[in-house]
C-alpha cells in the first residue's frame, strides 16, 4: 500500500484522503469527465473523498492499484488498474487538461503496465477507450495494447452509449 513508483518526469505514489479537492477540480472539467465511463459531470462534493477511501480499501484486497500522477509533488492526474471479482485487470487514466499532450500519461503507463507484469505478475491486462478519443488510443497502441472488439460503454457524464474501443495486452514472452 506504500508502493511508490517513479518514471524519468513523474511519481506515482497511492491516493491519500487529501487530494479529494484537487481531484474533484480536476476531473470535474468536462473535458476529462466527457472521456471517462463512470465520472459524474458535474462532480458533486465529497465523492472524491469517497471514491479515494474505496481506492485504499481496494488495495488492500488486491482488487485495484490507484495512483496519483505527480509532477514536483502535485498532483496531475490519476491511473491505475482494476477488476471486477476475478475478472482481468483493466488500465484506466486520466490527467488535468493542463497537462495533456505532454507524454505525462504515455509515460506513467509504461511504468504501471511494468508493475502489473513484474510485481504482481498479471497474466493480461485490459483496457478501452472512447471512439472519439483518439489520444488514448494512441497510448494504449504505444504500449502495445491490440484491439480485441468494438462496442459501447455508457458514459456518465454524458448520460448515453458511446461507441468503444476494447483492447488487450499480455507480457511480453
Ligand atoms: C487522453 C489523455 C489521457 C492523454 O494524456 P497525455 O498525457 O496528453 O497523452 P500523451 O501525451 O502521453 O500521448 C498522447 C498521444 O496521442 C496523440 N494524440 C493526441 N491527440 C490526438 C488525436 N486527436 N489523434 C490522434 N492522436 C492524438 C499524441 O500525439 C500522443 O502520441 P505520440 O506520443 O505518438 O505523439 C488525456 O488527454 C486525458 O486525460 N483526457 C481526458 C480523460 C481520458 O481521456 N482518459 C482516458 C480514458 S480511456
Amino acid at each position: 500500500m506504500n508502493q511508490v513508483l517513479t518514471t524519468p518526469r513523474l511519481t506515482l505514489r497511492p491516493l491519500r484522503r487529501g487530494d479529494g479537492v484537487r481531484l474533484q477540480a480536476l476531473c470535474g472539467n468536462w473535458n476529462v469527465a466527457r472521456m471517462l465511463a463512470v465520472v459524474p459531470h458535474p462532480y458533486p462534493d465529497g465523492l472524491a473523498e469517497t471514491w479515494i477511501e474505496e481506492q485504499t480499501a481496494r488495495w488492500q484486497s488486491d482488487a485495484a492499484y490507484v495512483f496519483a500522477i505527480t509532477l514536483a509533488e502535485e498532483l496531475i492526474g490519476v491511473i491505475g488498474i482494476e477488476r471486477e471479482d476475478d475478472g482481468p485487470y483493466d488500465l484506466g487514466y486520466w490527467l488535468g487538461e493542463a497537462w495533456w499532450g505532454q507524454g505525462y500519461v504515455s509515460e506513467a503507463a509504461a511504468r504501471v503496465i511494468r508493475f502489473a507484469f513484474e510485481n504482481l505478475q498479471i497474466e493480461k491486462l485490459t483496457a478501452s477507450y472512447f471512439a472519439d478519443n483518439p489520444a488514448s488510443g494512441r497510448i494504449q497502441k504505444k504500449c502495445g495494447f491490440r484491439v480485441v472488439r468494438h462496442g459501447t460503454l455508457p458514459c456518465r457524464a454524458r448520460g448515453e452509449e458511446v461507441e468503444a474501443v476494447f483492447t488487450e495486452l499480455r507480457p511480453a514472452s
